[in-house]
């Protein structure tokens, strides 16, 4: 099975489990911080990528045959580079205000809610 990321064709197998994986195989980095960190998965949006004409983020997404994926493109870097700041900010918010024990109260929270472990985004 094979997808085409960024005019590049990356063969896949049902063990691949997301775009930000396969991608990195093929040496397309995506930026995915709160997959990366395992904080709290799909908070950060910085894995925002193009699939078949639409937005869609690679943390979350499992390849499919012929799907065709587009990362590097300026207006999608500017998006991503825009959430990567925005998370690093809310992180950083956050250990300033719980100092980062992850065991803030939503108030506490710049973004979003906390989550079960009590990390936010
Ligand atoms: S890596 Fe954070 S939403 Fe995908």
């Amino acid at each position: 099975m094979k997808v085409i990321i960024d005019n590049k064709e990356i063969e896949f197998t049902n063990d691949d489990q997301n775009i930000v994986e396969l991608a990195a195989r093929a040496k397309i980095l995506i930026p995915a911080p709160c997959y990366r960190e395992d904080k709290n998965k799909g908070c950060c949006e910085a894995c925002l990528v193009e699939i078949n004409g639409k937005p869609a983020f690679a943390c979350s997404t499992k390849p499919e045959e012929g799907m065709k994926i587009i990362v590097n493109r300026p207006d999608l870097n500017q998006l991503r580079l825009a959430k990567m700041k925005h998370y690093e900010s809310a992180q950083f918010n956050l250990s300033a205000t719980c100092g980062g024990d992850c065991s803030c109260s939503e108030d506490g929270c710049s973004e979003k809610s906390c989550s079960d472990s009590g990390c936010c985004c």
